[in-house]
Order: structure tokens, then C-alpha cells, then sequence
């Protein structure tokens, strides 16, 4: 993780998080490590907490306590008690900044834990969710701290959510089924970043790709990137695997499945566990467990559906999360948000605030030394014709 590592020395220089208290709720996984270390190699008090319960690598929960000395509290298969509790005994830290990822450590601090709120400097959202849930407490006039959007840098969304997502997810399906994908149809719910980088795997190891939308203007989008754009009541129907990317809920009802290809595999590749409605079909289905992460519905006809990771999180529960070189750009951000908020946050209104795009060009910059490729720079004559109005012949 080059840019991450030169990201912590700049860091570590300015001394910026010096003795300051971070709660962080993150998926507890190797990369995630390497962030949380550099934190307090920073001179940073840390705590970590898993932003999942089935998402931890319980090697890395293990390492991080016994060889690093890192207050984590994580483990892979938390009942939803321990999850809850595992976020609190983050926040007993009374930390200054916290980190999330999906918002459930800062919705803790503004239900059940207000008493810390006085303390909160700010904080960082990960993920797209966690943005959506912040935008709406914002709205509603709820959010009491500025909370840095980290998932709305370019340097962000551009390649963790469409080429990070997109990986670690055919890394997830395939690990738990090793099934093939080519001359396969293959439904992806949502068109976000998230999803188009889905579809685009899909499409490039020969799968038959069809998209569903709610936006019109995606769903245009989807079509003109060559993926057959339909309704979920339909595509379910010949689909032999159905990946949901939306952020919403019941995008897979139990009626879609009622009407399933026999042997289609159901995935959710969101946040959350409620896109792919699990509860219905475990009360309407048998079911029994096939492989590891691949549970066996039985409909009353006698068709299977097959599910993975219980509909949590695929790419994490039964893939290992994003690759090294992704993460490093998303945690670099979020690194450098962290300091961001240290020096800045007691000056920022509460709401959701985005990183500054210089930190976005850095970033960017870091990575392409990283990647030993060069970039040409604007002569003074094009500076000059890119601000100016009368040159237009
Ligand atoms: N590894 C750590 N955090 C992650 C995330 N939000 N998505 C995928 N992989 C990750």
C-alpha cells in the first residue's frame, strides 16, 4: 500500500493526531489493519470495531490484538448482542474522531451513546450507505458533528466502489461456488458505481449481463454500455445469478424468488443485509447449508435457490474485501481525512462535508508515481487558453 504508507510518514511529520482518541468501525481485514496501525504509529489512541458482523478475518482481529497491541473488538459470525456491544466498547474510548463504515457507530452516538457527543471532534464515512444515512439525519437536522464524505472523492468512488467492488465480488461468488460465468445470465440489481463495476466483470468473463434500475437515467446508461436493461419480475426468471448493488431495501422479494430459475445464486454486494429479503425465504423455505457460505432453499415445487453469505456483504463474508491496491487510495483518503478533521473540524458546521479536491490530486499523484506512470503538465500558453474566452479560432 505505497500511497497509504507515504500518506502515514506525512502524517506522522506534521503530528497532527498526536494524542488524539479514534474509534474506528471498519471492516476488520488485512488492509484495514495497515490503516489502523499507521493511525496510531501517528502518535493516535486507537479502537476498532467490525462495521459487519460476519466481515472479520479473524487472523488479522487475532494479529492486531496479540502482536500489535491494538484494542479490537471483532470476530467473524457476531450475534447481532455482541456487534452492538463490540461498537460501544469502541465509543467507551470517548473518542474525538470516529471512522465508519455504513454509519452505525455515529447513529450509536446520536441514540443510545448522546452522553459522548460533546466530545466529538468529527468524523469519516466510508461508504456510500453510511452517506446516504448521514445526508438524511442532515437533513432532518440530526447530525451534531461534520462528518467527512470520503466515499464522494473521486479518488474514492471512481475505483473502490466500480473496480474494488467489482473484483472482490466475482472473488466472493466464485470462491463460494466456483462455478463458471461464461455463456451464464447474470442479473445485477443497481447501476451505481457499485454496479456497473459488477456488470462490467460479469460481461468480461462471458457472462449474459442484464441490469436492473430504478433511475431511468442509469438504466439508459446501462443500456448503452451493451447490458440488456429489464425488470427484476422478469430477468429472475432465466437468471442463473442475481447480484444486488442498490443500497435499498427488498430488491429481491420473496415473490421474485418465488418465480426463480431453478438453481439461480443469489448475492448482495450492498451495505446492508435487507436487499435480498432472507427472513421470508428462510419462513416460506427449507433450506440447509451446501457449502461454506452457500446456503440451500427449497421452494415448494422442489426448485433451489442457492444464497451466499446469508446475504451479507459477498465480496467480505465469503471474498477477502477489496485488493491491497484499492484499499490503499480509500484508506489514504481516509487517513488524510482523519488529519483533515483534527486540524479543521472544530471549525466546520456539522452536516456532511466533502474532502478538499487538492488531497484528491495528491492522492492521485501518489498513486501514479506508484504505478511509474508519468503525467504531462500544461504548457504556460495552454494555461493560458484554457482560462481565457477569445481564442476560440
Ligand atoms: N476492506 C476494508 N474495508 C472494505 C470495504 N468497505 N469494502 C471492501 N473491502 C474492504
Amino acid at each position: 500500500m505505497d500511497v497509504l504508507n507515504a500518506t502515514s510518514a506525512g502524517i506522522r511529520e506534521r503530528k497532527k493526531l498526536r494524542g488524539l482518541k479514534i474509534g474506528m468501525a471498519l471492516h476488520v481485514e488485512a488492509k484495514t489493519a495497515c490503516l489502523a496501525i499507521s493511525l496510531r504509529d501517528a502518535g493516535a489512541e486507537v479502537r476498532l470495531a467490525s462495521c459487519n458482523p460476519m466481515s472479520t478475518d479473524d487472523s488479522v482481529s487475532l494479529a492486531l490484538m496479540e502482536e500489535y497491541g491494538l484494542e479490537t473488538f471483532a470476530r467473524k459470525g457476531e450475534t447481532n448482542d455482541e456487534y452492538y456491544n463490540n461498537l460501544n466498547s469502541v465509543l467507551d474510548l470517548r473518542p474525538e474522531i470516529v471512522m465508519d463504515d455504513g454509519a452505525d457507530l455515529i447513529a450509536m452516538l446520536h441514540t443510545s451513546r448522546k452522553e459522548l457527543l460533546h466530545g466529538i471532534i468529527g468524523g469519516n464515512e466510508e461508504t456510500t450507505t453510511g452517506v446516504v444515512r448521514l445526508r438524511a439525519m442532515a437533513r432532518e437536522g440530526k447530525l451534531q458533528f461534520p462528518v467527512l464524505a470520503v466515499n464522494d472523492s473521486y479518488m474514492k468512488y471512481l475505483f473502490d466502489n466500480r473496480y474494488g467492488t467489482g473484483q472482490s465480488t466475482m472473488d466472493g461468488l466464485l470462491n463460494a461456488t466456483n462455478l463458471l460465468l461464461a455463456g451464464k445470465r447474470f442479473v445485477v440489481a443497481g447501476y451505481g458505481w457499485c454496479g456497473r463495476g459488477i456488470a462490467q466483470k460479469a460481461k468480461g468473463m462471458g457472462a449474459i449481463v442484464t441490469v436492473t434500475e430504478v433511475d431511468p437515467i442509469k438504466a439508459v446508461e446501462a443500456a448503452m454500455d451493451g447490458f440488456s436493461v429489464g425488470t427484476m419480475d422478469r430477468a429472475i426468471r432465466s437468471a442463473d445469478f442475481v447480484v444486488t448493488a442498490t443500497g435499498c431495501r427488498d430488491v429481491v422479494t420473496y415473490e421474485h424468488m418465488r418465480h426463480a430459475k431453478d438453481g439461480c445464486v443469489l448475492a448482495n454486494s450492498g451495505h446492508f443485509n435487507l436487499e435480498i429479503d432472507v427472513e421470508t425465504l428462510g419462513r416460506k423455505c427449507s433450506a440447509r447449508r451446501v457449502r461454506e457460505y452457500v446456503d440451500e432453499y427449497t421452494l415448494a415445487d422442489d426448485r433451489k435457490i442457492y444464497l451466499l453469505g446469508g446475504g451479507r456483504l459477498v465480496n467480505l463474508v465469503a471474498g477477502q474485501g477489496h485488493p491491497a491496491e484499492i484499499m490503499d487510495l480509500s484508506f489514504s483518503l481516509q487517513a488524510r481525512g482523519t488529519e483533515f478533521i483534527a486540524e479543521k473540524g472544530r471549525n466546520l458546521k456539522p452536516g456532511v462535508h466533502t474532502l478538499p479536491r487538492e488531497i484528491d490530486e495528491e492522492l492521485a499523484r501518489l498513486k501514479l508515481k506508484s504505478m511509474h506512470a508519468g503525467i504531462d503538465r500544461l504548457s504556460p500558453a495552454q494555461r493560458k487558453y484554457m482560462s481565457s474566452w477569445s481564442e476560440g479560432t
